[in-house]
């Protein structure tokens, strides 16, 4: 069953009971029916109380539903509302928790809401690149007036009921027992002639059209790539017109954003990051290890950043460096930073001191040796984590967990240096750490289940998002990257300049074009990473362009010019006629005609270079689902969420014509590079995807 249904004192008490979050699916939808007529049926029973069990009142509509026959399943949620909303007896929703989508609309519907005052008030459809499709564009207006309703249906941020209170959407903010009160106030209102149903309302503005004109200006230029923005400000001007012609048009709107590929790609997103924390050999129920303090090994850019997660989150960190220098400039950068966050309103100042009361630094391995973790962030040079490592397992407490920062480096020879290779995991964080929401965790060969789990749990504590990798050179996102940037080097010998690149890719949708990219992070590393490859492997080829510009001392914004040309005070990047002649005069020197590149080849290649690569990693077994290689891009690459990841990109281009698009380009320059990798080759000859 997926509500319970109980009299108490005359009431009717349907709670929903569907875990974890009260989604709206068909079987639920069918038993708040089937509760509503039990109720309207027994004399004896004056009013009905809809609640919900667990931690929410509901996270609204079954998201998994959408697409398939069983969302339009009669009870429709439309059908249970208007069954809520003309019952003859007063229905009075419960709202804890979460009231989300669906499940605001549902309670909207009833004639009467109390909630709590932290309850979590949203109608967050846009964040799937839908609208609320069951009235919520049509009652949120009337309750809350036009211009409250349209900045959370547009924004879908969550407000919590408690700055609500006083307006039509909430009839009381409780403060003590939600329940108890709520069957108390069905009791008072049960006697009432009429019961007020939001549709009958009118919706307040002094300048309506002023107002919604002003509102879709302002999505206008994100409307092409996210159109359920213009969509949900169409829909609540409807709200201005009959209640049955705007539900009409609302719905309508819905089921046309449904069929977007930007919703389609949203939804799997949101799904793609939640399996991510699901391993299929680590069960649900593995015990976990205690983390009530962290040790961070390195106070440089990484460790003060990965330091700052664990402090924002209320846990105690030690910075071990060697210098007293080193510590003072680690601990003056975080207070710098939540400083600045404080300027900027972020943080109380009171927040900031809380935080920085949890920091304490050290130069002895020995005043760390009882935290639960340790994280080394050090350089990356093998030689000094051997030395760590073998620090580390000298002092840390039995029990610990050591993990490594790496973002190229081999965890399974980092865990040899130790006698406790269970004990060691890779949390790859992305620069900037306190920023960033990417954690890919690195399982060694030895890695305990239970390490993999903890870290897994305390990466949702840190709010990241943990996808796991297996080891191997760049784990799945820098070695992904490796392809793509080396297309773009490519693509600058053949006829491309470095702002037509970045460009074309921005256009399509990512955050930061590679060249802007590289010259933000720095040259000198890709560069490093480059002449370790020339050695390992002397067939792999590059365009040298970027070579010659490390050479010219060109690292990037840190030396004031790279791909770019900056100004000091100015991140903006400057196209330069040096970079642009030195990559003219390259392709001369290697007999190279330069030719025009359309934007779409230049986009084809990035990305499909992404999905080879993405294709062999899927393969070996280093990702475990293709969800998680998007997982991967969405959350630290800048991939463009409405595309929902390289991979699904390439399965709603389809693979055959992937696999035919790259054909083509192994027959141009340096066409070695593309060898379709044998799953990709196999799934598109199959006329499969890779999320089938
Ligand atoms: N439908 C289906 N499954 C849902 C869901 C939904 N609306 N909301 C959450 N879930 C699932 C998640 O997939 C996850 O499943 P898993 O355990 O199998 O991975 C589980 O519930 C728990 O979710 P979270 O891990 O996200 O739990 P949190 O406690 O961190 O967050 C939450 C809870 C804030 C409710 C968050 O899940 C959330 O934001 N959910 C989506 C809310 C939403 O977008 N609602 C609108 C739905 S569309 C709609 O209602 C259309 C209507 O207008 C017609």
């Amino acid at each position: 069953m997926t509500t319970h249904y109980e009299v108490r004192r005359g009431v009717a008490v349907i709670t929903l009971d569907h875990p974890p979050v009260n989604s709206l699916d068909h079987a639920t939808r069918r038993s708040v029916v089937d509760g509503i007529d039990r109720a309207l049926a027994d004399d004896d029973v004056v009013a009905i109380v809809i609640a919900g069990a667990g931690s929410a009142f509901s996270a609204g509509a079954d998201i998994s539903e959408f697409g398939t026959a069983m969302a339009q399943c009669e009870p429709s949620l439309h059908a249970v509302i208007r069954i809520i909303e003309n019952a003859s007896k007063p229905v009075v929703a419960a709202i804890h928790g979460v009231a989300m989508g669906g499940g605001l609309e549902l309670a909207m519907g009833c004639h009467y809401r109390m909630a709590t005052a932290t309850a979590q008030i949203a109608l967050p459809e846009v964040h799937l690149g839908l609208l609320p499709g069951a009235g919520g564009t049509q009652r949120l207006p009337r309750l809350l007036g036009l211009e409250e309703a349209l900045n959370m249906i547009v924004s879908g941020t969550s407000v919590p009921a408690g700055q609500l209170s006083g307006t039509p959407l909430f009839q009381d903010i409780v403060e003590g027992e939600l329940l108890p009160a709520a069957i108390a106030y069905a009791r008072e209102v049960a006697c009432a002639k009429v019961h007020p149903k939001a549709r009958d309302r009118v919706v307040q503005h002094e300048n309506a059209e002023g107002f919604l004109a002003y509102a879709r200006q302002a999505v206008a230029a994100a409307s092409k790539q996210h159109p359920a923005k213009a969509k949900c400000i169409d829909a609540i001007a409807a709200s201005l017109k009959p209640f049955d012609e705007g539900a009409a048009y609302e719905w309508a709107c819905f089921e046309q954003l449904q069929a977007t590929p930007e919703s389609r790609a949203l939804r799997h997103a949101f799904f793609a990051e939640r399996a991510a924390t699901r391993i299929a050999d680590v069960p649900a129920d593995t015990p976990t290890r205690r983390i009530d303090t962290v040790a961070i090994v390195g106070a440089g850019t990484m460790g003060g950043g990965i330091g700052m997660c664990f402090l924002n989150a209320g846990i105690p960190v030690t910075l071990v460096d060697t210098t007293d220098a080193a510590l003072d400039r680690g601990v003056a950068t975080i207070l710098r930073n939540y400083e600045a966050s404080a300027s900027k309103g972020k943080l109380t100042r009171e927040q900031v001191g809380q935080r920085m009361e949890l920091l304490r630094t050290t130069l002895a391995y020995n005043d760390i040796r009882d935290a639960d973790l340790v994280i080394e962030a050090v350089f990356e040079d093998i030689a000094i984590k051997q030395s760590v490592f073998h620090r580390l397992d000298e002092v840390m407490k039995p029990g610990a967990i050591l993990a490594s920062n790496t973002s190229t480096l081999d965890i399974d020879r980092i865990a040899s240096f130790t006698r406790r290779p269970q004990d060691v995991v890779g949390t790859h964080f992305f620069s900037p750490a306190n920023v960033m929401r990417l954690l890919e965790v690195v399982r060694g060969a030895q890695t305990g289940k239970d390490v993999l789990a903890t870290v897994m749990q305390l990466g949702k504590k840190l709010r990241k998002v943990a996808v796991v990798a297996g080891v191997c050179d760049g784990f799945i996102g820098n070695r992904m990257l490796e392809q793509y940037s080396r297309q773009a080097g490519l693509l600058l010998d053949e006829g491309a300049l470095p702002e037509q690149v970045d460009k074309a890719i921005e256009h399509f949708g990512f955050a930061m074009g590679p060249f802007r990219m590289i010259d933000m992070a720095g040259n000198d590393i890709a560069w490093a990473i480059r002449k370790r490859r020339y050695i390992e492997q002397p067939d792999f080829t590059y365009s040298m362009t970027g070579d010659i510009l490390c050479e010219q001392g060109r690292l990037g914004q840190k030396t004031g010019a790279g791909w770019y040309d900056y100004k000091t005070g100015d991140r903006r990047a400057y196209p330069s006629a040096q970079v642009n002649a030195m990559i003219v005069q390259h392709s001369r020197d290697l007999g190279l005609v330069r030719r025009r590149i359309a934007d779409v080849e230049i986009v084809e290649r990035l990305v499909y270079a992404l999905v080879n690569e993405g294709a062999r990693i899927l393969e070996e077994g280093i990702a475990a689902k293709a969800s998680d290689i998007d997982v991967v891009y969405l959350s630290g690459y800048g991939f463009p969420a409405y595309r929902g990841g390289p991979m699904l990109y390439a399965d709603q281009v389809g693979l055959y014509n992937v696999v035919r698009s790259m054909r083509r380009f192994a027959n141009g320059y340096h066409g070695q590079a593309w060898q379709v990798a044998p799953l990709l080759q196999r799934l598109a000859d199959a006329g499969r995807g890779f999320n089938d």
